[in-house]
């Protein structure tokens, strides 16, 4: 089989791509590892930005986003009692859009199989062959059947355990690296959120997040031990737990119910570098991590796939490598802000094990900062609704 971009893995990044790049009449294969119904199976971003909504109007797949999405022009913020908030559309004037990555990458499969895109599900032992040639090729197998797919370009959005970075060799790829000490139990419930906007919360016991995905199934979060499991945590638990965390007000009227899905997330920061070799792109985790705090994880994969699908529709159209030439730098200066972003969120919003009464002082400071000074909430807003590409 012969394309013009192969691109590995079928998550919100892949599928992005695909999509985008089909508007232009540029032929792609996606090649993923799982079924769709595992893919859209998973629960994780629920925040997108302003440029990633774009995207999806330029990739035609907007029309369910705008009818059932939730434009939010603020975000609340609470330390103990003291609660405050963010006017992202009184300071940058522009909201966010909250609209679940299961609708997105559902939407972006509805829009591919409509147009007869080529994807590959259940694909294993995908290898990248001649990334540094002209004629670079994939050899995979599905069912155990060996199969090659020929192409001008390779796309890896892979996530962060795929395939494709690995195959940027060792003395060229330099990795940078952080784990935090804990990590974030969610739940999902089909309960009406506590609140119409978002919810950052700290306390003394750690941080919470109230998010939602519509008007009877609500998202929650709370920092949790790397060494729990989400089968020690029972429902009951959970609601105790985040109202402890949240200021009295909002516990008093947050409605629980039977979670129905529960899950841990482990929090990391991590970039590789570069994030081209040869005719070989990475995209989204596949690249780079975040911690989840500011939601910037999808949006950053959705600001790669922006660079790359530009780059790639100059070659095609134009004949110019000036985009792909300038892929990692351009992607890898917004991936760096994104980072410091939710390094800076993280940093401020969690208890980590060996705080000092120093630390802590400092994480109010912040807050206290953030909550009187416009400046600071002025610069976290053009953060949280994205920097511009
Ligand atoms: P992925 O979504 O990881 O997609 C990669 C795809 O590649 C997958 O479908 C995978 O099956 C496939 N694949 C992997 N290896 C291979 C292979 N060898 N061959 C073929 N296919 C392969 N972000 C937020 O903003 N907010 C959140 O609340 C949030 N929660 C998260 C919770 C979890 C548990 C995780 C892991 C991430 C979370 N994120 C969150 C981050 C966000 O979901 C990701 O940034 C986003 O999914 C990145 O999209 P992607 O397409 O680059 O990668
Ligand atoms: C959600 C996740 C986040 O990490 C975040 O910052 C905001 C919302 C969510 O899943 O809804």
């Amino acid at each position: 089989m012969k394309t013009k971009v192969a691109i590995i893995g079928g998550g919100p990044s892949g599928l992005l791509l695909s999509q985008l790049l089909h508007t232009r009449g540029i032929d792609s294969v996606v090649l993923e590892r799982k079924t769709k119904e595992y893919v859209l199976g998973r629960i994780r971003a629920g925040v997108l930005e302003q440029g990633f909504v774009k995207l999806m109007e330029e990739a035609g797949c907007a029309d369910r986003m705008h009818a059932e999405g939730f434009p939010h022009d603020g975000t609340l913020i609470s330390y103990g009692d003291e609660m405050f908030r963010v006017d992202f559309a009184a300071l940058t004037g522009t909201p966010v859009m909250v609209y679940g990555q299961t609708e997105v990458t559902r939407d972006l499969y509805e829009a591919r199989e409509k147009a007869g895109g080529k994807i590959e599900f259940n694909v294993d032992q995908v290898k990248i062959h001649d990334a540094d040639t002209a004629a670079p090729y994939l050899t995979y197998t599905v069912d155990g059947d060996a199969r090659r797919l020929d192409c001008d370009f390779v796309a890896g959005c892979d996530g962060f355990h795929g395939v494709s970075r690995q195959a940027i060799p060792l003395d060229v790829r330099r990795e940078y690296e952080k784990i935090y000490p804990f990590g974030w139990l969610g739940i999902l419930s089909e309960t009406p959120p506590v609140n119409h906007e978002l919810i950052y919360a700290t306390s003394e016991r750690g941080f919470a997040l109230c998010s939602m995905r519509n008007e009877n199934l609500s998202r929650y979060y709370i920092q949790c031990s790397l060494s729990d499991h989400p089968e020690d945590w029972t429902d009951d638990a959970f609601w105790a737990e985040l109202k402890r965390r949240i200021p009295k007000e909002q516990a008093d009227k947050l409605v629980t119910g039977p979670s129905i899905e529960k899950s841990i997330a482990p929090l990391r920061s991590f970039v590789t570098e570069p994030m081209r070799w040869g005719r070989l792109f990475l995209c989204g985790d596949a690249a780079h991590i975040v911690p989840p705090t500011g939601a910037k994880g999808l949006n950053t994969a959705a600001s790669d796939v922006h660079y790359l699908y530009n780059g790639l529709r100059d070659f095609y159209e134009n004949g110019s490598e000036e985009g792909i030439n300038s892929y990692s730098e351009k992607a890898l200066k917004r991936v760096w802000k994104a980072e410091r972003f939710s390094w800076w969120f993280s940093s401020m919003m969690h208890r980590y094990p060996d705080q000092s009464e120093f630390d802590l002082k400092m994480q109010t400071a912040d807050l206290e900062f953030l909550r009187t000074n416009k400046a600071a909430q002025q610069a976290m807003a053009e953060n949280y609704v994205g920097l511009p590409y």
